[in-house]
């Protein structure tokens, strides 16, 4: 194993005065999806089905950011953090997906968006981070093309009700994980692996999120974006297949929906294998996709690499890599950040670059009032520096925020993988701030991190 090397400390006055750092978390992944009367969703149904989740978890309790989230808050102040970005839970709101809004879901996002401003923390707004509600997922979900039009009605009547005190606002968390890690790779709800439904999931989120963003302007809701995650695929050795393969994964994870988004097309490497499976006309929709935007934002973790697999396409196959990995498996390779950003910054030169998402899990214990992550603080270090670099050399980055201020739900391998800044207690959901959490405290308050 190669361990990334120690970079050299960075302190708050690397980056410019107005640069923003935020938290980030999820509905599904922290609120506790049994409070407030919501409708049921297909994470619920996909985590009660044996063998998708670790021990069959699920997100009915999760943090009890519920009733906890004054602390949550608190806590996200009290490290120096300037933004808290947040995801709504649509059957929160709309329990059948569409029609008469839930008034508990309603008053919960009020209460939770009136104690981040009286925080001092700008609301960072996600309107869809994967619990589709279930009623929908009964017509079909993301294949279904009326699952688009519905999303916009739900843009709209959020943007309504709380437009005026979000300070931004994306449609969708990274519509990769939307599309095909959940209908074709079928590891997370709905778990499908079949080539047409990925294809209609793929291009039906993107138009998702044109509708969104057009109702959600039309509502008077402004500084509006896109995050997208990113992952570098490099081939797994310098054979022309593998290199082949390699560029295929790449316009599939990290092209397609920037494709999409800011040319209006989609690379000539997918379409060889979604086009025949794409809905019809789905050329003129173009136009809704790419209704203009305030910014972009970047997830970014890991990288891949991809071999060529014999079979049906994308013959792709991962194999493993020599670096350093989180509690996840995942390599750390920092520079791979940078060469995300560089991607980013060639498909929308004009838009400011956010890193709405980074960090890692560590297999962390609460061991006398103490959590030591020292994995996680070199992370942080290692990819901040990656980001100030960038902006050195003149790309426009305005903020990043960790991924994620809590331990939380993470997804199909349940309580397992701790990512927070915050350590939390599953049985007594009692919260402890992480060494992590400290130093990125100091370093927001000045201190060298
Ligand atoms: C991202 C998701 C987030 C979390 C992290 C680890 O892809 O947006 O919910 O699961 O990965």
């Amino acid at each position: 194993m190669t361990a990334f090397p120690a970079p050299a400390r960075l302190s708050r006055s690397d980056f410019p005065n107005d640069f923003l750092f935020g938290a980030a978390t999820s509905a599904y992944q922290i609120e506790g999806q049994k409070f407030g009367n919501p409708g049921q969703t297909h994470w619920d149904t996909f985590a009660a089905t044996p063998g998708n989740v670790v021990r069959a978890e699920d997100g009915a309790i999760a943090c009890d950011h519920y009733h906890r989230f004054g602390e949550d808050l608190a806590l996200t102040k009290s490290a120096g953090f300037d933004i808290y970005r947040f995801s709504t839970s649509w059957a929160r709101i709309l329990p059948e997906g569409h029609g008469t809004p839930n008034p508990e879901g309603l008053d919960f996002y009020d209460r939770l968006i009136d104690c981040m401003l009286e925080n001092g923390l700008k609301p960072a707004a996600t309107l869809y981070h994967w619990e589709l509600p279930s009623a929908l997922a009964d017509i079909g979900g993301w294949r279904n093309r009326e699952i688009p039009a519905r999303f916009g009605e739900f843009a709209a009547l959020v943007g309504e009700r709380f437009g005026d005190r979000l300070w931004s606002v994306a449609p969708i968390n990274e519509p990769w994980c939307v599309g095909w890690l959940s209908h074709f790779l079928g590891l997370h709800a709905p778990g499908l692996r079949d080539i047409r439904a990925t294809a209609r999931a793929m291009h039906h989120v993107l138009l998702a999120h044109g509708l969104a963003i057009t109702a959600l302007r039309d509502a008077g809701v402004g500084n509006l974006g896109a995050v997208c995650n990113f992952q570098d695929a490099l081939p797994a050795s310098d054979a022309p297949e593998d290199i082949e393969a390699a560029a295929r994964e790449d316009a599939i994870y990290n092209h397609f929906f920037l494709s999409g988004l800011f040319k209006g097309t989609y690379p000539d490497r997918v379409l060889a294998g979604l086009g025949p499976h794409l809905p019809e006309r789905w050329q003129d929709d173009f136009p809704t996709i790419q209704a203009p935007l305030d910014w972009i934002g970047a997830n970014y973790y890991t990288i891949s690499r991809i071999a060529h697999a014999d079979g049906p396409w994308p013959n792709t196959r991962e194999v493993k890599g020599p670096l350093e990995k989180t509690a996840m498996g995942w390599e750390i390779r920092p520079e791979s950040l940078s060469r995300v950003l560089r991607l980013v910054a060639k498909y929308c030169p004009d838009l400011p670059i956010y890193i709405t998402e980074n960090g890692l899990a560590s297999d962390d214990h609460l061991r006398g009032g103490v959590v030591e992550d020292p994995q996680r603080l070199a992370y942080l270090r290692a990819h901040l520096r990656e980001v100030r670099d960038r902006m050195r050399d003149g790309l426009d980055i305005r903020g990043y925020m960790v991924w994620s201020l809590l331990d939380n739900y993470e997804w199909a391998l349940g309580y397992e993988k701790r990512f927070g800044l915050v350590h939390v207690d599953f049985d007594t959901l009692e919260r402890t701030p992480k060494q992590s959490y400290h130093a990125v405290q100091e370093f927001l308050g000045g201190a060298s991190l």
